[in-house]
Order: C-alpha cells, then sequence, then structure tokens
C-alpha cells in the first residue's frame, strides 16, 4: 500500500490494520479532477477494499468560508457522489453524508471551539492561506472557527486516520490539540488521529502548474474523451523536440509525462525514451489515449449513475442517517463526560 502516516503507529504495525475507522471528505465546489483522483481519491477506493471502515464528508458549510454564495450547492453535492461512486466508493462500505444534515456536529463545535485559542486559529497556516485568497470582501468569522468544525467531522466518528493532502495537516493538528484537550480536561473519549499522505507527488495540470480547478488547467473525471483531447491539445509544453523528462527545467512536458505515466503504469522516463524525437504532438497523442483509455469505464459508470438522480439522492440520504446516529452517541458521550446530559 502506498501511503504513509505522519503520525505513525509504534514500529512495526501497519497502518492499514491498524486503522479502525477512516474519516476524510471534500468541499463541494464543482467536479473533482484528475489530481483529486490520484491524489486522495484513488487511495480512499484502496482503504475501502481493503476492508478499514470509511467515513466521507461533503463539507458544503466549508465552501461558505471563502465565498459569499453557497450557489448550486446541492448540483455540486451531487456531482460529487457521483464522482466518488463511479471511481468505486461503495455506499455499503462508505458512508457518505453531507454536514449540514449532520446537526449533532455542530452542537460539537462549541465545546471545541473552548479547547482553541484565538491565537492558535489565527496562525494556522491554511487558514491564513485561504484569508490571502478568499473570495470575500471581508473575512468572516467562520474562517476562523472551520478547523474546529473540522475536528467535529473527524472526531465525531472517532476517525484514528484521515488521508489528506499535505495542506490539510495544520487542521489536523487542531484537531489532535482538541482531542488531547478535551480528553484532559474531562475523561478519555476521543482518539488522536493520524494523517495519512499519499506519496503521489502534485499532479501538475495542463498549464504545468499545479492542477485546480480555479485556474482553469484541471482535466475534470467526467470530461469526455474530446473534451479531454482538446485540454491536451492546449497543454503548454517547450521549445525542445526531444521529449525528456526533468520536472526541474521542463514542467509542462513533464507533467504531461507523468499523467501518462499514472494512466499507463509505467515509468515517466520510459514513455518519454520512446516519443524521443517524435517531439510534443507524439506527447499529446500519447497522453490523450492513456487519460481516456484509462477512465473510460469510470466514465461509463458516471454517465448510467448520473442518468438516476434519485438513486444518488437515496444513497445520501442513508449516509446522512447512519452519521446522525452516530454524531448523537457521540455528542450523549460529551455531554455525559461533561456533565451536561439532563435527559
Ligand atoms: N478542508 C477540506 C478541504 O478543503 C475538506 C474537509 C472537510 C476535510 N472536513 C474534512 C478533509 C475532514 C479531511 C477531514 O479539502
Amino acid at each position: 500500500m502506498s501511503v504513509t502516516a505522519t503520525h505513525p503507529k509504534p514500529p512495526g504495525t501497519d497502518d492499514r490494520a491498524q486503522a479502525r475507522r477512516v474519516l476524510t471528505g471534500d468541499r463541494p465546489t464543482g467536479r473533482l479532477h484528475l489530481g483529486h483522483y490520484f491524489g486522495t481519491l484513488h487511495n480512499r477506493v484502496r482503504l475501502q477494499d481493503a476492508g478499514v471502515e470509511t467515513y466521507l464528508v461533503i463539507a458544503d458549510y466549508q465552501v461558505l468560508t471563502d465565498r459569499d454564495t453557497a450557489d448550486r450547492l446541492d448540483e455540486h453535492v451531487e456531482d460529487l457522489v457521483l464522482d466518488y461512486l463511479a471511481a468505486g466508493i461503495d455506499p455499503a462500505r462508505t458512508t457518505m453524508f453531507v454536514h449540514s444534515a449532520v446537526p449533532a456536529l455542530n452542537q460539537l463545535l462549541l465545546p471545541f471551539l473552548s479547547l482553541v485559542s484565538i491565537a492558535e486559529l489565527g496562525r494556522n497556516p491554511t487558514v491564513k492561506d485561504e484569508i490571502a485568497h478568499s473570495r470575500q470582501a471581508s473575512v468572516s468569522g467562520l474562517m476562523f472557527t472551520y478547523p474546529a468544525h473540522q475536528a467535529a467531522d473527524i472526531l465525531f466518528c472517532k476517525a484514528d486516520l484521515v488521508p489528506v493532502g499535505q495542506d490539510q495537516l495544520p487542521h489536523l493538528e487542531v484537531t489532535r490539540s482538541i482531542a488531547r484537550r478535551f480528553n484532559d480536561r474531562y475523561g478519555p473519549v476521543f482518539p488522536e488521529p493520524g494523517a495519512l499522505l499519499s506519496d503521489t507527488p502534485l499532479l501538475l495540470g495542463t498549464d504545468g502548474t499545479k492542477m485546480s480547478k480555479s485556474r482553469g488547467n484541471a482535466i475534470a473525471l467526467s470530461a469526455t474523451a474530446d473534451e479531454t483531447a482538446r485540454l491536451i491539445r492546449r497543454a503548454t509544453t517547450d521549445a525542445g523536440r526531444h521529449i525528456t523528462y526533468d520536472p526541474d527545467h521542463r514542467p509542462g512536458v513533464s507533467g504531461l509525462l507523468r499523467l501518462a505515466a499514472l494512466c499507463l503504469g509505467r515509468k515517466p522516463e520510459d514513455i518519454a525514451a520512446e516519443i524521443g524525437g517524435a517531439g510534443a504532438a507524439r506527447l499529446k497523442q500519447i497522453v490523450t489515449e492513456a487519460v481516456n483509455e484509462h477512465f473510460a469505464p469510470l466514465r461509463a459508470r458516471r454517465a448510467e449513475l448520473a442518468a438516476d438522480r434519485t438513486a444518488v439522492r437515496t444513497i445520501l440520504r442513508e449516509g446522512n442517517a447512519r452519521a446522525n446516529d452516530l454524531a448523537d452517541a457521540t455528542l450523549h458521550e460529551v455531554r455525559n463526560a461533561m456533565g451536561m446530559s439532563y435527559a
């Protein structure tokens, strides 16, 4: 399994076998792209298939941290579920739920907020970065509370492993602090979850920089074969005719080679050697074919699932119900531990 934990269990133990419960999630801001797929989605499916109990939060409230509107949020949520299902997430084994549909999460938020300082939240590098790139006229209070919000996402199900990108590590530190401080103050309730980082290096977009929807350089998982061909045809390469794998000096060419390599299960250097003097046109042809072939089954499955939106909504309703049961049970425990049980 090509994953490594940043907070390893005692030496010699296998994290996959150790992990009892995994939680991870995404903001519903649009369709997922190949960077998401190779970065995290693929690993989530592998964990699920390895028999680990898995939870996936669709963090709808988090969308409000950096933008003013929740435009088409319900459509984005359904798109996300379709991407998950098409990629191999199985609703019988993985609970997919929407944050706002689980009210007990927000009841956990208040005690959690009492356990972190404003200074801690203010110096969180991810929060700082989001403030710098915010699409809001001013920074909202929600922006500062959302790491605690995310701690509730993770701790409500007592997850012990969280597969995330590097950018989310500061949030996981907040979560671990909250769990530790809660346990110290009120007695043992929460595990301190570890991060699971993918060892796949960042996938570059068609302009040679990090693949991201907002940069317009992303290939959606759900793109058609023609759309994929068009995006790759427009990809940035360079003037060197001979194709070589050199990520530092040739980001465009190397990004394309890596994408082909991931799809074909081969080494980028070998693909480069094979193309040699045939140049960027041949490279683009190879990448397009590799992507379209690799994702054809996923795309076909997605199209089929998209034709039955009622089924998607049912899956979500069932996931929400399961998450609510678990969140209610945890909230009950929290209230007992805090001496706030009035029933
Ligand atoms: N903040 C994450 C992102 O922007 C999404 C997210 C919300 C998340 N809750 C989570 C990720 C809990 C891991 C665990 O991508």
